[in-house]
C-alpha cells in the first residue's frame, strides 16, 4: 500500500466511547513544513485524534500515517518520527531540566555526544540555559511548558504535535512559546497543534481545520476560510438584551434584503443579529439595515461592521459561536474520565 507524502495524513478516524462518538470520521492532510491548526471547542475531539495519531489510544476505524509511515503497522516507526507534547505538563519536579532532558534521550536512544548537543541547544533556543541546573520545582509555569517543549523535541522529530501548547499561560510566554514555534518552522519541522484560542490559530497556522463534535466542518488556509464566508460581516443589536420574537421578526426583514446573505440570532449575546453580506460597500450597507428596520419599527440599539474572523467560519459552519459551543459542551457533557 502507498501511504500519503503528507507528513501527516488522517483517514475517515472513528473513535467512540460509550455512548459518546468522540470521532465520526475526521479526515485531514498536513504537509510538510507546515504549522497546523485543529480548532474546536472543548469537547470537540482534538485530544482524541492527537492521541490515535501518536499511538495512545485505539481508533474504531480510520488510516492514520506520519512520515508516510502508518500508524497501525509500525507504532514504533512513527514514535521515532513525531514528538508529542500533551496539554498538562507532566514533568518529574524533583529534576532538574537537564537531568529530565538527558532521561528524554536515553528513552530515544540518542548517542551520548548528540544527546549533550541536542539538550545545550534545547535548552537555548527555549531560553532555559540560565536554570538548567536548577530543579524543575523552582520554575514558573511558564517555564514548565517551554522545558516540556523541550522534552518533546530532543530526538528531533520532524513532525511535533502539540495540544493546546498556550493554555494556562500568561502573554509572555505564550508569546515566547509562539516565537519558538515559528523557528521551528523556519528549520524545517512540520507541527500539528490544537488550540480552542482563536487569535492563537490565526497568528500561527498556515492552515486549519476547524473540528466540531469529532467532525471536521471546515478547512483551509485562515484566509480561503474566512473568505468562505464571504462579504462582510454586520453585527447589530436591536436593544441591548432584545426579545427572541422581536430578533427573530428583524432577521425575517433583514433576510429579504437582496444583499444578505445570511442572518443568524445569536443568542448568548442578548439576541444580537450577525448578518453576512455581500455588499462591497459596508458603509451603505449599515445605512440601509438601520433604515430597514426603522421603516418596520424597530430600532437598531447598536451597529457595527467587521471582517469576517475564524469565529465567523465557526458560527456559519455550525450556527452558534466558538465560545456558545464551549459552554455548550462544558453543561451537556459528563466529566471526562482520566484514565
Ligand atoms: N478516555 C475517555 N473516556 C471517555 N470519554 C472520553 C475519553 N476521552 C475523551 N472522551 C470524550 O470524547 C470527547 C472528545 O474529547 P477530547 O478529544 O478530549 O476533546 P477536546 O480535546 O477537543 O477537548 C469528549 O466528549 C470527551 O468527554
Ligand atoms: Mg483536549
Amino acid at each position: 500500500m502507498v501511504m500519503s507524502q503528507a507528513a501527516v495524513s488522517i483517514r475517515e478516524l472513528h473513535k467512540q466511547y460509550g455512548p459518546i462518538k468522540a470521532l465520526d470520521g475526521v479526515s485531514l492532510e498536513v504537509n510538510q513544513g507546515e504549522i497546523f491548526g485543529l480548532l474546536g471547542p472543548n469537547g470537540a475531539g482534538k485530544t482524541t485524534t492527537l492521541r490515535c495519531l501518536c499511538t495512545l489510544e485505539r481508533p474504531d476505524a480510520g488510516q492514520l500515517s506520519v512520515c508516510g509511515i502508518s500508524v497501525a503497522a509500525d507504532p514504533r516507526g512513527v514514535r521515532k518520527c513525531l514528538g508529542y507534547v500533551a496539554q498538562e505538563v507532566a514533568l518529574d519536579k524533583v529534576l532538574t531540566a537537564r537531568e529530565l532532558l538527558r532521561l528524554q534521550a536515553d528513552i530515544h536512544h540518542l548517542p551520548a555526544a548528540l544527546a549533550r548537543s541536542r539538550i545545550r541547544e534545547m535548552l537555548d533556543l527555549l531560553g532555559l540555559t540560565d536554570r538548567a541546573d536548577d530543579k524543575i520545582k523552582t520554575y514558573s509555569g511558564g517555564m514548565m511548558k517551554r522545558l516540556d517543549l523541550a522534552a518533546g523535541l530532543v530526538h528531533a522529530p520532524r513532525v511535533l504535535v502539540l495540544d493546546e501548547p498556550t493554555v494556562g499561560l500568561d502573554i509572555q510566554s505564550r508569546l515566547s512559546v509562539w516565537a519558538f514555534l515559528r523557528e521551528l518552522r523556519k528549520r524545517g519541522t512540520t507541527i500539528l497543534l490544537t488550540s480552542h484560542y482563536l487569535e492563537e490559530i490565526d497568528l500561527l497556522a498556515d492552515r486549519v481545520a476547524i473540528i466540531d463534535r469529532g467532525k471536521v466542518i471546515a478547512l483551509g488556509t485562515v484566509e480561503e476560510l474566512k473568505q468562505q464566508v464571504g462579504g462582510e460581516r454586520v453585527t447589530l443589536r436591536i436593544r441591548e438584551f432584545a426579545p427572541r420574537e422581536e430578533a427573530e421578526r428583524a432577521a425575517v426583514i433583514l433576510g429579504e434584503l437582496p444583499f444578505v446573505r445570511e442572518v443568524i440570532i445569536n443568542s448568548a449575546q442578548g439576541n444580537a443579529l450577525n448578518l453576512v453580506v455581500a455588499s462591497q460597500d459596508p458603509i451603505q450597507t449599515v445605512t440601509l439595515v438601520r433604515e430597514t428596520l426603522q421603516h418596520a419599527g424597530l430600532s437598531v440599539f447598536g451597529i457595527s461592521q467587521s471582517r469576517p474572523s475564524l469565529d465567523d467560519v465557526f458560527l456559519a459552519a455550525t450556527g452558534q459561536t466558538l465560545q456558545d459551543a464551549e459552554l455548550a459542551s462544558a453543561n451537556a457533557l459528563p466529566a471526562k474520565k482520566k484514565k
